[in-house]
């Protein structure tokens, strides 16, 4: 049996996600997790909340709470969001937690060890007004690229390049404001990643099966030449620069930089796991131990894939430990509000938990996926999104399940008709269904999604346009029988559907499996092909139908939402 494991970028911890995040990272890895699972495999899909660093102490600061408490409760908020979402996360833990504390205190020593982790002294910005070193994001001012006045510290938001915080034009201190900054000397551990260009480039031309995104944002990085890069900050929150419980003299007001303590949650997270379900950890992470046949994905958005591709791989790389390292690494691109920009700030875009206020989870897993940023940027619209749920889930599937349980219902009664035998008509589903569901499961696997639900929406269009022809609601003034095995074939393409459907809209999934009262988990195994599909219900089986699955997405509540979300 495939052993897969599955990380999806870890959401900091400055308040809930906006439906970009979401379909950045999370939702495609928890699709992608849910095909694997019916597929047999055996899935560990880890995720986590990235709890240190400036995002953190800023929000934190913002809301006027310590640290550590505003990351519980965000973490809470978070992890119930994500449940809600359906996120089938084995695990959903904490970067502050102890083991990433271990890991990634163990990690820096073996580095240093090797050789690959140096003392420097160098100049960075310091706010006279608020006596302290400004890292990362406590730090704004003009992009040296693209002359936007308020690019962070560590990235530019408006072009997405990262930046050092000494390139920042007219610096300023994101807690005071104070302009009245200087720089001053201070003292860190540097990761000499320049020393590992080899190792990485070798390693990461041995992914020859990367998809194109990927690669080409490893090489460029690559290709520009590694740069050594300071590992600690001077900074209270965070993992203390200790070893075997030692702080390491100097180190008393500084911590590791949440960007090399992050991405070593992903283990962090998974020995949480293992610690609360009392497993084993190690045979998902350490080749010596059982993970060399494991094959690991890891789902991200665009800005993320150097991290990944470079520094995470530097620090696993560099420690000459038998860790397993990335197979796969899916990235995509950005969903835009409109064109523009997802804000929390400005209150522009929707996010995860107002998404659920006004409807069921299925409705945005299904149009985000369905037009996920994968070959290139994609934009959100209220318009454009109630169009794909009225016309996909309502009008094409939830009307197909309704249609025909309802017919049977009202005609046979409420169990599968057992009289007459499949035909011509079903022949002709049955050949387009399975080159259609060989296709869908390729594009699962290769996690092109937008082809893939391209496929899985031609599925549920040939089941509507078979009923066209089948025609039982006619057909049985005649043929009585012939009418039943049509119906009886609907009703087995209901259950094929759910199945289908399953990774992408779990919640309906489930409730056409309760049409049949049949148990989601035995019933979703993956189908062989569609002539066995077809056959699951041979007539007897009681049946009850559903709920309207979908409700239609009305002008006015599209002309509410924009005024509520800010749509331009
Ligand atoms: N929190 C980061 C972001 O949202 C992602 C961290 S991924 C990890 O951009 F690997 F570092 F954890
Ligand atoms: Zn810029």
């Amino acid at each position: 049996m495939a052993r897969i494991l599955i990380t999806s970028a870890l959401p900091y911890i400055n308040g809930i996600k906006h439906l970009g995040n979401l379909v950045g990272s999370m939702l495609p890895a928890d699709v992608y997790a849910r095909f694997q699972r019916q597929r047999g495999a055996e899935v560990l899909y880890i995720c986590a909340t990235d709890e240190h660093g400036t995002p953190a102490e800023l929000a934190a600061r913002a809301a006027g709470q310590n640290v550590e408490a505003y990351c519980t409760e965000q973490h809470d908020i978070q992890r119930q969001a994500g449940e809600a979402f359906g996120l089938s996360f084995d695990h959903f833990g904490r970067s502050s937690n102890a083991p990433n504390h271990r890991l990634t205190q163990h990690f820096a020593k073996v580095l240093e060890d090797k050789g690959l982790i140096e003392e420097r002294t160098d100049r960075q910005i310091y706010s006279i007004e608020d006596e302290r070193f400004l890292p990362d994001r406590y730090v704004e001012g003009t992009c040296p690229h693209c002359d936007y006045e308020k690019a962070r510290g560590d990235q530019c938001d408006n072009c997405g390049r990262l930046l050092d915080p000494i390139d920042l034009k007219d610096p300023y201190s994101a807690i005071s404001g104070s302009k009245n900054v200087e720089m001053r000397e201070t003292t860190h551990l540097h990761l000499l990643q320049s020393k590992m260009q080899d190792r990485i480039t070798q390693w990461v031309e041995s992914k020859q099966d990367w998809p194109l995104l990927t690669k080409s944002i490893a090489k460029k990085w690559l290709k520009e030449g590694l740069r050594d890069r300071a590992i600690t900050r001077d900074l209270k929150w965070g993992i203390p620069v200790a070893y075997q419980g030692e702080v390491r003299p100097g180190y008393e007001n500084k911590v590791f930089y949440v960007w090399f303590d992050a991405p070593i949650e992903y283990i962090g997270a998974t020995e949480e796991w293992a610690l609360a379900n009392n497993e084993n950890w190690e045979r998902w992470w350490c080749t010596d131990k059982g993970a060399e046949d494991v094959k690991y994905i890891q789902v991200m958005g665009k800005d993320n894939v150097a991290f990944h591709t470079v520094s995470f791989p530097a620090t696993m790389l560099g420690s000459e430990e038998p860790w397993k390292t990335v197979d796969t690494l899916k990235s995509l691109n950005w969903l835009t509000w409109y064109g523009g920009k997802f804000s929390t700030s400005e209150k522009r875009g929707i996010f995860m938990d107002q998404a659920l206020e006004i409807l069921p989870p299925d409705y945005w897993r299904w149009h985000l996926m369905a037009n996920a940023p994968e070959s290139d940027d994609a934009s959100f619209t209220l318009e454009h999104f109630a169009g794909v749920v009225n016309k996909d889930l309502a009008d094409v599937l939830g009307n197909f399940v309704n249609r025909i349980t309802r017919f049977c219902s009202a005609r046979f009664g409420e169990t599968v008709p057992v009289e007459g035998a499949y035909g011509d008509a079903e022949n002709t589903l049955i050949a387009e269904l399975d080159t259609r569901m060989s296709a869908y499961t390729d594009y699962l696997e290769k996690m092109e999604f937008r082809k893939a639900f391209v496929e899985l929406r031609a599925i549920w269009v040939a089941g509507n346009e078979y009923l066209q022809v089948a025609a039982p609601w006619v057909v049985i003034k005649e043929d009585k029988d012939k009418a039943a095995a049509s119906v009886r074939c609907a009703l087995n393409l209901i259950a094929l559907f759910a199945t289908l459907s399953r990774p992408v809209i779990p919640f309906t999934a489930d409730k056409m499996f309760a049409i049949f009262s049949l148990d989601p988990e035995e019933a979703s195994l993956w189908p062989e092909n569609a002539t066995s599909a077809l056959s699951r219900f041979s007539g007897g089986e009681v049946f009850t139908p559903s709920e309207v699955l979908f409700a239609k997405i009305e002008d006015d509540q599209i002309e509410a939402w924009r005024e509520q979300f800010g749509a331009e």
